[in-house]
């Protein structure tokens, strides 16, 4: 039975975890020879319950941090504009980075961030990320490790919400109720 407010199941647990399960064997086999230190970012707040799965996937020494960007406010649509409301504690210079997502939609939030952090010279910059909408891209991303592309649906659950409701439904639904 699928939450209320949501109108159908779109990915079960199970295959949520066949995902992250191949997500994290690309990503091990991806930086299991490299001589830099792995950081392995995640954007709150949509990625932190994906983050905690993936990580563990992940074969080979890594540190972790966060960042938080606001964009859309508690709309459907991105605004655009994008703000840095908590910024990474450690330095990325030098270092291999995978930033972590849980969803790209139209691009604008991601390409931002990427550009913020490519400036502060990190070894190598790649994304993951677990769902991605290309039928909505504004602005090109280069997705490096992706667990699905989805139909033009609003989704929720597994970490990714609508205004700050579904985040701890366990599988990813599709989001049936109102949108302003
Ligand atoms: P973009 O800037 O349009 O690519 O938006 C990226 C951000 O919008 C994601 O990190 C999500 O927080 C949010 N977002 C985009 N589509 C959805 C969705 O279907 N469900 C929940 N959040 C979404
Ligand atoms: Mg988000």
């Amino acid at each position: 039975m699928p939450e209320q407010g949501l109108s159908g199941v779109l990915l079960s647990q199970e295959e949520i975890a066949e995902i992250v399960t191949r997500l994290g064997r690309e990503i091990t086999e991806c930086y299991r020879d490299s001589d830099k230190e792995l950081i392995v970012i995640g954007l709150l707040r949509g990625s932190f319950i994906f983050m905690a799965d993936l990580v563990r996937e992940i074969k080979c020494p890594m540190v972790t941090d966060f960042m938080t960007i606001s964009s859309y406010g508690d709309s459907t649509i991105s605004s655009g504009d994008v703000k840095v409301v908590m910024d990474l504690d450690e330095s990325i210079s030098d270092r291999d980075v995978l930033m972590v997502e849980d969803i790209i939609d139209t691009g604008n939030t991601f390409s931002k961030v990427v550009r913020m952090l490519e400036n502060r010279s990190p070894a190598s910059l790649r994304i993951c990320t677990l769902l991605n909408k290309p039928s909505r891209r504004k602005v090109a991303v280069n997705i490096d490790f992706c667990g699905l592309d989805i139909p033009d649906e609003f989704v929720c659950g597994y970490g990714l919400d609508y205004a700050q409701k579904y985040r701890n439904v366990p599988y990813v639904g599709i989001y049936g109720g109102p949108t302003d």
